[in-house]
């Protein structure tokens, strides 16, 4: 797999989601700007990928910074955090990262203003290691809850596309592939931005994983038949009582699988986890651009022009459907996560 999101000469290089599956191609942002952009403009998505993207934004910034006294070059630091926290709402992995790279600075405050850009800089791929990292790990905690020959369910993409690599929910699929299990994919296609037929589904056939492709509706229809075993998503931010927002759409298919006695699994790190939120209904939805709905992929329209439209980008899947959260750490009931999880 090509890398999502890395340091290349100097710039931050991500792999440009928006072009997928039809062309690779990469964008060199080469100032925080076009960072916050990409993260706007889905060209980097999924809340794992967004958090490191952001971190590295932050170190991106602070290297064009010209103050050479810590206030003046912390002030300009915190604005580059807040345009990069504006982007996007729902995944707080994004705000965990920025936190992280401004705890990072103010520890360094008595520190020359050059070697405090060196470090930030080796933050943000310290939050990139450490989540590839997260994400082995679960993986092999994940594993152990996949037979041999089961099918899984999987709803958005949380691949490596959606992480600094490997992947939460594809992770946990790529470690049981790995063992040697010989499983399948049903990817639902995630309308309204297809992140399930252009990204998950490319993200497993380059890794050669039995996947097929399924339209949204069709989840309930394939449960019935017996063709599910589980369901395994990821998560944008999971709060203190085990409620989870992810990609709209998976609250439904967690109300199927309840229906139909399978096991729905989140996978997420602790990154995800947001102690602070209590409960689902607290969680901020981010409502994207109607045209997401009214075109397929930005082609043309596929309804009247002028029609209401509603497009919530997550929903929220009360604890309560929830079997299990897998994290790095291991597998967790949603009651638990709080305990397992404060500092
Ligand atoms: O709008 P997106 O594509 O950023 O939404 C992504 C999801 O909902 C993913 O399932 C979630 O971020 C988990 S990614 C490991």
């Amino acid at each position: 797999m090509v890398p999502t999101v890395e340091w290349k000469n100097g710039a931050v290089r991500l792999l440009d989601q928006s072009r997928l599956p039809g062309a690779v191609e990469f964008l060199d942002c080469r100032d925080y700007r076009m960072v916050a952009n990409a993260i706007r403009h889905l060209k980097v998505r999924g809340a794992p990928a967004i958090g490191v993207t952001a971190a590295m934004g932050v170190a991106l910034g602070a290297q064009a910074v010209t103050a050479t006294s810590y206030d003046e070059f912390a002030r300009a630091v915190a604005g580059i955090c807040d345009e990069l926290a504006a982007t996007r709402p729902t995944a707080v992995n994004l705000f965990w990262a920025i936190e992280r790279m401004k705890r990072k600075l103010a520890e360094l405050r008595t520190k020359p203003v050059s070697e405090i850009k060196r470090v930030l800089t080796e933050e943000s791929q310290r939050i990139l290691d450490e989540d590839i990292a997260m994400n082995k790990a679960m993986g092999k905690h994940g594993a152990a809850l996949v037979q041999n020959g089961q099918t899984i369910l999987t709803h958005c993409n949380a691949g490596a596309l959606a992480t600094a690599g490997y992947g939460t929910a594809l992770g946990v699929i790529r470690a049981a592939w790995e063992e040697g299990k010989k499983i399948s994919v049903l990817a639902d296609e995630t309308r309204p931005v297809l992140q399930g037929a252009r990204l998950t589904v490319w993200e497993l056939m380059q890794d050669k994983i039995p996947v097929t492709l399924i339209t949204d509706s069709m989840a309930g229809a394939l449960m019935k038949q017996g063709r599910i075993h589980l369901c395994i998503v990821g998560a944008d931010r999971i709060a203190a009582n085990g409620d989870v927002a992810n990609k709209i759409g998976t609250y439904s298919v967690a109300v199927l699988a309840r229906a139909h006695n399978i096991p729905f699994y989140v996978a997420a790190p602790h990154s995800t986890i947001d102690l602070a939120t209590p409960s689902g209904d607290k969680i901020p939805i981010e409502h994207r651009n109607p045209n997401e709905v009214t075109t397929l992929h930005s082609g043309p329209a596929i309804a009247p022009a002028g029609v209401e439209v509603l497009n919530p980008a997550f929903d929220v899947t009360p604890a309560a459907l929830i079997t299990a959260i897998i994290t790095e750490r291991g597998v967790f009931k949603p009651s638990e996560l709080s305990s397992q999880f404060s500092a």
